[in-house]
């Protein structure tokens, strides 16, 4: 388990999980995703003592990592039919779609609506799905039924590291409203379904006191549903630290609650109930950085901006919700700064042909600053805490590729996405 209190960000680095970052950039070129497999590795050890870790794959899904965190123990999540066929691309299999005592399904669906491809998809491989609408429930007893589901409630509260990653209350369109699960039970007995298992995910990047909270409206929602409960998942949301004075989660705390909440309901109801985590971000934050070259450096009246080869087409996290990521600068020519190096107040922004492209800015736009070493065009910055909603979140805008990744496992740096070309990036565009 972690034992790290607070973390250490340096601002000026020459390697990333053992590699020279210069050599990544020469290598696999810039802008650059790179992963370290034992961080991951050892995020997803930290959450043993739950029965089932299952991987919120949307935070991070490239195949590679689906196939680590597989190697690793943990089960993943799917949000849509394509990851669902990144999951069995990966190496997942499918069981018989049951969500029985001693199985853990390796898949699962959840989400608030099934497009029609979902829908085929989860019935054709008979993957197990956690209904997070009523409608839902109709579509999948149409299909299937007899089936087993899970469903996903939003217990009327919730809380994000952002506005737009709160996923409870009535401002969120996620899950079945609390006070709607009666009626969810006696859709799913029309639909001659068993609701099997209850998920909570209240949202992204939270804090343990709002978590914590949510043990409550879980044991109030299993004894709606009563003895055909047979798991409980407590989601994700789990927070990682971006900044130098942000702490860990106590997650011994954290599985205490849900533990006693798991062990009241086995001992009502007579049955094992198995407890799964959903983390996304937890696991693969802090594995990944994004590596980017500074090309130009400019002053603007008094600001001094350092404009690097990456932007919110690479990294989103800033522009859409303020976010703070640590970075670092790696001079190119080998000058190793210390004590006698300048620091500056840079503000840093990226290729984009737009304003709001900017690295080092607040919610709502407000652009700031970092103290970072002294840079000249060819150093390297290397943004931190970037594993998690990064690469996923990337896109084609202003025609720029999406950025290449790769993984350092035992040592060795693999690719394991390479940079897209102009072919990549015009694939289906047809002039008639
Ligand atoms: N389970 C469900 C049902 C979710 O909707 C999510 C995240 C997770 C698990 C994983 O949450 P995590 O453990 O990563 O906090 N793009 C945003 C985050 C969006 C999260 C969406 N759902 C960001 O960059 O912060």
């Amino acid at each position: 388990m972690a034992t790290l209190e607070t973390m250490q960000f340096p601002t000026l680095v020459e390697e990333i999980a053992g590699h020279a970052v210069g050599q990544l950039a020469k290598q696999f070129g810039t802008p650059l995703y790179v992963y370290d497999a034992a961080t991951i590795a050892e995020r997803i050890g930290d959450l043993a003592p739950f029965d089932a870790v299952r991987f919120a794959q949307k935070a991070c899904s490239n195949l590679a990592i689906l196939d680590l965190v597989r190697r690793h123990g943990a089960v993943v999540d799917a949000v849509s039919a394509y990851e669902i066929r990144r999951a069995l691309a990966a190496g997942f299999t499918v069981g018989d779609g049951t969500t029985g005592d001693d199985e853990t399904p390796q898949i699962f669906y959840t989400a608030d609506l099934f497009d029609r491809e979902s829908l085929d998809l989860v019935v054709e491989y008979k993957i197990p799905v956690n209904c997070g609408s009523p409608d839902m429930i109709d579509q999948y007893g149409a299909r299937l039924p007899g089936g087993q589901i899970t469903l996903r409630i939003n217990p009327g509260f919730g809380h994000g590291h952002s506005r737009k990653t709160n996923t409870g209350g009535d401002g969120s369109k996620h899950g079945i409203w609390h006070e709607q699960l009666d009626d969810c039970v006696e859709r799913a007995k029309r639909n001659k379904l068993t609701i099997t298992g209850l998920h909570m995910h209240i949202g992204s990047g939270t804090d343990l006191e709002h978590l914590s909270q949510v043990c409550g409206a879980m044991e109030k929602a299993a004894h709606v549903v009563g003895p055909t409960l047979r798991s409980i998942s407590a989601g994700g949301g789990l927070p990682t630290p971006y900044r130098e004075d942000d702490k860990r989660v106590d997650l011994a705390a954290y599985f205490d609650l849900w533990d006693a909440t798991r062990n009241r309901l086995a001992t009502t109801y007579g049955n094992p109930i198995s407890l799964e985590i959903e983390p996304g971000r937890y696991l693969t934050a802090e594995s990944g950085s994004l590596l980017a070259e500074i090309r130009a450096i400019k002053h603007m009246g008094e600001k001094l901006y350092y404009l690097v080869d990456a932007g919110f087409n690479n990294l989103a996290r800033p522009i859409l919700y303020g976010s703070y990521h640590p970075m670092a600068i790696c001079h190119s020519n080998g000058e190793r700064g210390g004590p006698t190096s300048g620091t500056v107040e840079a503000i840093i922004g990226g290729p984009l042909c737009e304003s709001g492209d900017i690295f080092t800015q607040e919610e709502g736009g407000y652009v700031c600053t970092r103290t970072l070493p002294e840079a000249a065009v060819g150093d390297y910055l290397v943004i931190g805490c970037a594993g998690a909603y990064g690469a996923v979140m990337g896109s084609n805008y202003n025609s720029k590729p999406l950025a290449a990744e790769v993984l350092v496992e035992n040592g060795k740096a693999n690719l394991i996405r390479s940079r897209q070309t102009f072919d990549d990036v015009i694939r289906g565009e047809v002039i008639p």
